[in-house]
């Protein structure tokens, strides 16, 4: 791989903007283009993504029809600040796909719209408190970032987490009205909405955990949320940001059969442009109406080249043959990835749903953030750094997830194999020349 120019743009660009990327979960890469599922920076070297945009590029890069529907609306002249007959038509399109979407509203980022929803909930229960879980990420706003990814030795007991700021500059008394619980643990759960009844607005929950690789809910988990946030009049906000239409048209909701309060779509709504909705029950989003108890606005809310690029990616992931094709093909890769581990013997699994994955190197089940934390870190990094050289991009978070678009082949996957299985061997190498005491356990 060529780094040449990259390194020259960061060493030129660097000293203005913090380690030369604008967000931290970024790596100091250059790209000049992308196409289908093929990534081109500026050293001319090609990927096949396996980041996809954090998981918002769900058809492919440069799709043709979105490509399209954003010229027509370029070419309107309109852009941000006022409404027209394609904000209607976009709502209605998520109205008809998603079972939670009594209401709609637009924001841009994920972030905004959960910060929206929790205010919306906080108002309609009068209280203050939320339930978040350990190992989640909702977004870079101060609530959101309590207990991303804690250091599990500062964390309190495994069922019974404490909340710890994940960055600086955060309010304690906003640390301090966050609980938090483990995932797939429903008798944490009700310990913590008995034990602070009549205080919680909402539980806020991602229905698969990709934001620690990737952790399903256990056959139950997810009714269980239900019934509980019913029996203690509790708003459940799922958060879709990376599920929403990748499990299914209408999302985990969909897919699971379990339909929450509110929930809160972005990323791969507009295929890459930023669009979020916060969408959900109608007594709860009417609070939300103009000269209502809660202010909803913003400048770009539903701005018009995005809703133009949401209503053609929509139109192609209504009908749910996307959402097959991408399960198909984070199948094959488990198959393939785990024959690939039994021929080296190592410890490692690929952990997957809905064409989003992460690969893990510990052999034990991973069923929340302590569990997924384990997994050996330093593998990880030897494994993607040497994936990376073969023209595979991936992320170097080892809780961070990875994804196909609808234009991933079979082939993009025997590529992605091959790469993985080099990997592996890298590894297994590591491993084997590694004194015994730094063995992994
Ligand atoms: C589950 C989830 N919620 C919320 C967010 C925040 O979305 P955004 O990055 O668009 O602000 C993310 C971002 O990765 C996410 O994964």
């Amino acid at each position: 791989m060529k780094v040449e120019k990259s390194t020259a743009l960061l060493e030129r660009y660097g000293g203005i903007i913090p380690g030369g990327v604008h967000s931290n979960f970024r790596q100091p890469v250059y790209f000049e283009r992308a196409s289908g599922s093929r990534l081109y920076d500026v050293d001319g070297n090609e990927y096949i993504d396996c980041v996809v945009n954090n998981g918002a590029c769900i058809l492919g890069h440069g799709d043709p029809d979105v490509a399209a529907e954003v010229k027509k609306a370029l070419q309107q002249g309109l852009t941000s600040g006022i409404e027209s007959e394609l904000s209607l038509k976009v709502a209605k399109q998520l109205h008809d796909m998603i079972p939670s979407a009594e209401q709609v509203r637009f924001a841009n980022a994920g972030t905004e719209a959960v910060m929206k929803s929790l205010m919306l909930a906080r108002c309609f229960t009068g209280r203050e408190k939320i339930i978040k879980v350990e190992g989640a990420y909702h977004g870079w706003f101060d609530e959101a970032q309590v207990s991303v990814h804690p250091e599990p030795g500062a964390a309190g007991p495994p069922d019974r987490p404490i909340p710890v700021p994940s960055t600086g500059g955060i309010r304690q008394n906003t640390v301090d009205t966050v609980l938090i619980i483990p995932f797939n643990n429903l008798e944490a759960l009700e310990y913590t909405l008995a034990a602070n009844k009549g205080e919680v607005a909402a539980l806020l929950l991602e229905p698969v955990v990709f934001n620690s690789g990737c952790i399903m809910p256990r056959p139950g988990y997810l009714e269980g949320v239900r019934r509980l946030t019913q029996k203690y009049d509790v708003v459940w906000i799922m958060d879709e940001v990376i599920t929403g239409f990748r499990l299914a048209p209408g999302g985990a909701q969909e897919r699971f059969g379990v339909t929450p309060d509110m929930s809160v779509f972005a990323k791969a709504i507009a295929n890459g442009w930023p669009l979020s909705a916060v969408v959900g029950r109608k007594d709860i989003m009417s609070l939300s109406h103009p000269g209502g108890k809660v202010l909803y606005g913003g400048t770009y809310n539903g701005s018009q080249a995005t809703l133009a690029a949401a209503h053609a990616c929509l139109e192609k992931l209504k009908t749910g043959r996307i959402q097959k094709h991408l399960q198909a093909l984070t199948d094959r890769l488990q198959d393939l990835f785990r024959e690939r581990v039994q021929d080296r013997g190592l410890a490692a699994r690929l952990e997957q749903f809905g064409g989003q994955y992460q690969v893990f190197f510990t052999d034990r089940e991973i069923f929340d953030y302590r569990t997924a934390c384990a997994a050996d870190r330093e593998s990880y990094l030897v494994f993607q750094q040497t994936v990376r050289e073969q023209g595979i991009w991936m992320s170097d978070g080892y809780l961070f997830h990875h994804g196909v678009t609808d234009a991933h082949t079979d082939e993009d996957l025997d590529q992605i194999i091959t790469a993985y299985d080099r990997g592996l061997a890298k590894v297994a190498e590591r491993i084997r020349t590694r004194p015994a005491s730094g063995r992994p356990a």
